[in-house]
């Protein structure tokens, strides 16, 4: 665990480990996450990128869900935040991103075909996480199955709530995910959680300091054998 000032030393020290990584192998294979926390890492990747440091070139990328029911194009579909937020400013090949289809026709058989899609890449070298208030990871809400796999997820009214934000008063804001599951999460080789500001504290001491809970999907973290939490100091103010 590692604590930090502010968001702005957490996105630093995270994007950093990206760099490493991507200046160590010649082919890495990246997973990837939304909502706001790691909108400040891609900043800096993007910046590192067109100084020459790093490049994607020969990286694949793999993002932990998508809302069920929005097409890649739909503005508030993570496909569209992601080539917002980074794929459209670095050098990656796009055919090389990956994004759960929200609109596929078979939403079973394209988990499937997810899952299958990172293992025939070699598996996922380095996964980022958000966490969310109620200790949620990717759309792994609580009471998901610790040994889950990439599936069609129900999103908790909690959940809804905290990302109404992202959708217009009287637009449409899906219920359904399709995310990589926690057992999906388990099996990267490495793990980089960050969480900023004082609400997530209660869920960061939920994963750090609570039993192994399905109540709190984060937890089955400390089973992972390579995990490190990158938070600043309100986020870590209950441990
Ligand atoms: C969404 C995403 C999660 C993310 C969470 C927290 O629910 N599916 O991957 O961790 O939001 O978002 P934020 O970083 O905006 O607090």
């Amino acid at each position: 665990i590692v604590i930090l000032k502010d968001s702005a030393a957490v996105a630093a020290y995270g994007a950093n480990i990206f760099i490493k990584q991507l200046q160590k192998r010649s082919h890495s294979v990246l997973g990837l996450a939304t909502g706001s926390t790691p909108v400040s890492l891609y900043q800096q990747l993007i910046e590192a990128t067109k100084a020459g440091n790093i490049s994607f070139s020969n990286a694949t990328t793999f993002n932990l869900d998508e809302y069920l029911g929005l097409a890649g194009t739909h503005p508030q579909s993570y496909r569209y935040f992601m080539k917002q937020q980074l794929f459209d400013h670095i050098d990656i090949d796009q055919t090389n991103t990956h994004v759960p289809p929200g609109d596929a026709a078979n939403p079973i058989a394209a988990c499937q075909g997810y899952e299958q899609q990172i293992e025939a890449a070699g598996g996922i070298d380095i996964q980022l996480l958000g966490i969310g208030r109620n200790g949620h990871i990717g759309f792994n809400e609580p009471s998901s199955g610790l040994m889950s796999r990439t599936r069609v997820k129900t999103l908790t009214k909690a959940t809804i709530d905290d990302n109404a934000r992202f959708f217009e008063a009287d637009e449409y804001q899906p219920h359904l995910s399709i995310t990589m599951g926690i057992g999906t999460i388990m099996d990267a080789k490495k793990v980089v959680l960050l969480a900023t500001g004082a609400n997530k504290a209660e869920a960061i001491k939920a994963t750090v300091e609570g039993p192994l809970t399905a109540a709190c999907p984060a937890s089955a973290l400390q089973m992972h054998k390579d995990v490190v939490l990158v938070i600043d100091e309100a986020a870590a103010a209950s441990l």
